[in-house]
């Protein structure tokens, strides 16, 4: 551990050379203890981000991460556990159907989750939208609620120990420009996912205009490299890639994304986000070994809503609460008629950003009713005037700008041909 130096490291990445196991341990320890400066570090990820990591690299680079705190160990819950983590996107609202309905499948769902940095909030700060809903539990609580047989779902904030090298090194890449390199993301995410400590993994990897990749290609290698990391650790993983070229569902947003999950639950809710909460569901209990279980009857009984009520009451939220509204909106409206042809998913995922439903420095407060509702989605005819957005916002003057934001968001033309995406496009194990 001792014949390394920082500056050697950065060196030998920024000419193209891949790191050895020693080289990777011993700068992700001097990192995590405070030896290994913030600048060096940001000057590394810059150099991973040009040259890369091979499968070797990244795989040790995530073992380290992981090495860096303590890993959660649920293998003597009478359960299977299983996860399900997405890369995000616009309108993904997925875990929150989808852990209740799996646990009411009989499999355990541990899910530590975070606060978005990007366009919307992330997980968490959905679920806060939820009056009295807490984030922070003890590992013995995490524990008490997954063998619940009333409830076998948490959705909970990871502990301070959980990759805290990831953790900083996260918050470096998203001020110095290297968030979007493939083997650092997959390191990221798969770091945090085997220290979790559950036995299967499921992942939802986005492409197009409101995703991290924008190019099939790298999503395709993202999810790839990601399955393959957690094969070699053990975990029973598979990647759906699906698409993030318009939102998801009918609502951007924090508070609105908990009540159309709610929609789902009872059965109900768009045909989109439906869709894809079965799909996962149905990958996530093949992944841990459940069979003979269709999801669709689970949300169809009532079961899956029924785990749902418990599994925020246990965190105490009230699931009949009212949600939080914005005080001010707006409706954006179709200027003819025909039919909607695109509506773009990152210029959603701003303007809700830009409506306060996202955050742009770490701690920062969301608003939790602030975000967009889309009355229309591709493919659907409209008739001139009909209402396409409404947009929320606390704050009026927001909506100007997350209006400007939208103003090319969206088209209407006088067509019957729109050929529509997939929304899942690919199945990687
Ligand atoms: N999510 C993470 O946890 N890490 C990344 O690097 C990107 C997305």
């Amino acid at each position: 551990m001792h014949d390394h130096d920082a500056v050697s490291i950065i060196r030998a990445k920024r000419d193209g050379n891949a790191l050895t196991d020693a080289q990777i341990d011993w700068v992700i320890d001097g990192f995590t203890r405070g030896t290994v400066a913030d600048e060096q570090m940001s000057a590394l990820a810059m150099a991973i981000m040009w040259r890369g990591m091979n499968r070797t690299e990244t795989a040790r680079w995530t073992t380290a991460m992981m090495d860096s705190g303590s890993r959660m160990d649920f293998t003597d819950l009478p359960l299977p556990t299983v996860d399900k983590h997405s890369t995000g996107g616009v309108g993904d609202k997925i875990t929150l159907p989808v852990a209740p309905l799996v646990a009411a499948c009989g499999a355990a769902v541990p899910q530590l989750a975070g606060r978005g940095l990007g366009y919307t909030g992330g997980t968490l700060d959905k679920l806060e939208a939820i009056p009295g809903w807490q984030a922070d539990l003890s590992t013995e609580r995490m524990r008490t609620i997954l063998t619940d047989p009333a409830i076998g779902a948490v959705i909970c904030a990871a502990g301070a120990d959980l990759a805290p090298a990831d953790k900083r090194l996260y918050a470096l890449r998203d001020i110095t420009g290297t968030v979007e390199s493939i083997p650092l993301i997959a390191s990221s995410i798969m770091s945090k996912k085997i220290a979790e400590g559950t036995g299967a993994l499921v992942l939802d990897v986005k492409v197009g205009s409101g995703a991290f990749m924008t190019e099939r290609a790298d999503a395709d290698e993202l999810a790839a490299r990601m399955v393959q990391i957690g094969l070699d650790a053990g975990l029973r993983t598979v990647a759906l890639v699906t698409d993030m070229e318009t939102p998801l569902g009918r609502t951007a947003g924090n508070a609105l994304e908990v009540a159309e999950s709610v929609e789902v639950l009872a059965g109900g809710g768009p045909a989109d986000v439906v869709e894809l909460t079965l799909a996962l569901a149905r990958e996530m209990l093949l992944a841990a070994g459940i069979d003979g279980i269709d999801p669709a009857d689970r949300l169809a009984d009532g079961t899956a809503m029924d785990r749902w009520r418990a599994m925020i009451v246990a965190q105490g939220g009230d699931p009949d609460a009212t949600l939080p509204t914005a005080r001010h909106s707006d409706i954006v409206r179709a200027p003819a008629s025909g039919v909607l042809t695109r509506l773009d998913a990152g210029m959603v995922g701003r303007g809700s950003w830009h409506l306060g439903a996202g955050r742009s420095r770490p701690g920062e407060p969301v608003s939790a009713g602030a975000g967009i509702e889309m009355h229309a989605k591709p493919g659907d005819r409209v008739r001139a005037g009909d209402p396409l957005l409404t947009l929320h916002s606390d704050d009026e003057a927001r909506l100007a700008r997350a209006g400007a934001e939208l103003a090319s968001a969206w088209q209407v033309e006088d067509t019957d041909a729109v050929v529509l995406r997939p929304l899942i496009l690919d199945r990687i194990c």
